[in-house]
């Protein structure tokens, strides 16, 4: 395959011209991959108006990822994620007219899917999932998303999901689909950990699935670099019209939320990974993953416990082995390990065929190595009922002061204040915090979060200065 945009970059920095534009560095190599750092010079196309070497390599991605349209982003999926809402607000404006754009949405978001509520002051809902599963991976299904259609008096404009979620389970993107095709909802899907799904034997990509519209992180999965991702567009063969709509308003949509200088480091490396997709990729990663489930097999016949069925994560739930995730990680690292995230109940290990059967071994033998004590006790942390007292967007508008989490009960959560990863909020922007939510952020490292001055809380701080 191609790669228009690595070759015009080379044969740029080939010339050697004296770069009077920008970057400042001139091509000079401070950190070295400066000579190839380059901006939108003449025959280099431009992001967010592509119509040369850029459209022609996001056109090498639709056809490697077999959709619709595909277009990159260079600053990640948090990008994406603001995309898609989007236009899925300009389409329910579109179709209905004038109204507050409603999404529906399982509760284990990332942080942009609310950076993206409140720049649209969309209305959401949340999707019941299990009750007990942690906040990271709560799992609903289509009888679930079924069920909560039928009660609903208003349908929602977009369906919101994560899948595969962060410790790696996988919900049923085709029965979603299948629900929400005929009722005329685009189907809107958080994929940054599985860009690699649709290169599986059995494909398995939301986009193989019946997603409208998709958000992939290329560089959590795939060899390229942090930033690079796609935002998939998804062919609806019930409403052609919505998937083209969704097509022609993609790269304004994109631009919206991005900068005006996109890396073009970032767009060689989503140019170069076209190539290395389309070479041995399908191959190397089916032997990979028969390699990674011989390891998930041999912890848990040693009694591991692993949770969640994507392909190329592992995840283990370290408290029934006398360890808590944290600890697991820090004897890891003493075997120069480091994993992607560890909490107090679950350590999350990402792979992908890059860490080639060597490391999968090593990885194996440094947690074989650790014995098994008696078990811990999970604390019980669980997510307590939606109760908003301000949108999303006037929690995001009004000043907010930080307060350590214990004085912050009774308050209105202000911008959503979570670190990255995992980077799912506690609470919800807007959302009363009451006692209950207490357990699920200390579970989370949250000690202080930002509430909201609402004119109450401004007079409450003014009478305990006097
Ligand atoms: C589930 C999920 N969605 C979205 C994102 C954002 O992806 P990016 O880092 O590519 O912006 C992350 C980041 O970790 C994530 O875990």
């Amino acid at each position: 395959m191609k790669t228009p945009i690595v070759d015009f970059v080379r044969a740029y920095a080939e010339k050697e011209m004296l770069r009077f534009h920008m970057p400042g560095h001139k091509g000079k190599p401070f950190l070295s991959p400066e000579p190839y750092d380059i901006t939108e010079i003449q025959g280099a196309d431009a992001l967010y108006e592509a119509s040369g070497i850029i459209r022609e390599s996001e056109r090498n991605a639709a056809s490697l990822f077999g959709t619709l349209d595909t277009f990159y982003s260079t600053e990640g999926s948090s990008q994406v994620i603001r995309a898609m809402l989007y236009l899925a607000a300009l389409y329910a404006r579109k179709r209905k007219g004038a109204g507050r754009f409603r999404v529906l949405a399982a509760r284990n978001v990332h942080k942009s899917f609310l950076y993206a509520c409140a720049a649209l002051d969309a209305e959401i809902s949340w999707l019941p999932g299990d009750a007990d599963a942690s906040l990271l991976s709560i799992r609903t299904t289509k009888a679930k998303l079924l069920e909560t259609l039928e009660k609903t008096e208003i349908l929602p404009d977009a369906v919101f999901v994560t899948s595969p979620d962060y410790p790696g389970s996988i919900q049923d993107i085709r029965g979603f689909s299948e629900v929400l095709r005929p009722l005329h909802i685009p189907l809107l899907v958080d994929d940054a950990h599985g860009a690699y799904l649709h290169f599986l034997e059995t494909p398995a990509h939301p986009m193989d699935l019946g997603a409208d519209l998709c958000a992939d992180s290329a560089h959590k999965t795939l060899p390229a670099l942090t930033g690079c991702a796609y935002l998939h567009i998804g062919e609806n063969a019930a409403f052609p019209e919505m998937s083209r709509f969704f097509k022609e308003n993609a790269k304004q949509a994109l631009a919206f939320f991005g900068s005006t200088s996109p890396s073009y480091l970032l767009l060689q490396s989503l140019d170069l990974v076209n190539a290395y997709l389309d070479g041995p990729y399908r191959e190397k990663l089916a032997a990979f993953v028969k390699e990674a489930d011989a390891v998930k097999s041999c912890l848990d016949a040693a009694g591991f416990t692993l949770f969640g069925e994507e392909p190329l994560k592992l995840t283990l739930l370290t408290l029934p082995y006398g360890y808590t995730g944290e600890e697991m990680a820090e004897i890891l690292r003493a075997c120069k390990i480091e994993c992607e995230f560890a909490d107090r109940e679950c350590i999350v290990f990402m792979l992908t065929p890059e860490n080639g059967r060597g490391e999968l071994c090593a990885l194996e033998k440094a947690l074989l190595s650790v014995g098994k004590r008696a078990a811990l006790l999970p604390e019980k942390a669980v997510l307590p009922p939606y109760r908003p007292a301000l949108s999303v967007r006037e929690a995001f508008l009004l000043p907010s002061r930080r307060v350590p989490v214990e004085e912050a009960v009774g308050r209105i959560a202000g911008p959503v204040s979570v670190s990255c990863p995992p980077a799912v909020p506690v609470v919800i922007s807007g959302e009363v915090i009451t006692e209950a939510h207490l357990p699920l952020l200390r579970r989370y490292g949250v000690i202080a979060l930002p509430v909201a001055e609402t004119a109450a809380e401004e007079e409450k701080s003014s009478f305990s200065a006097d």
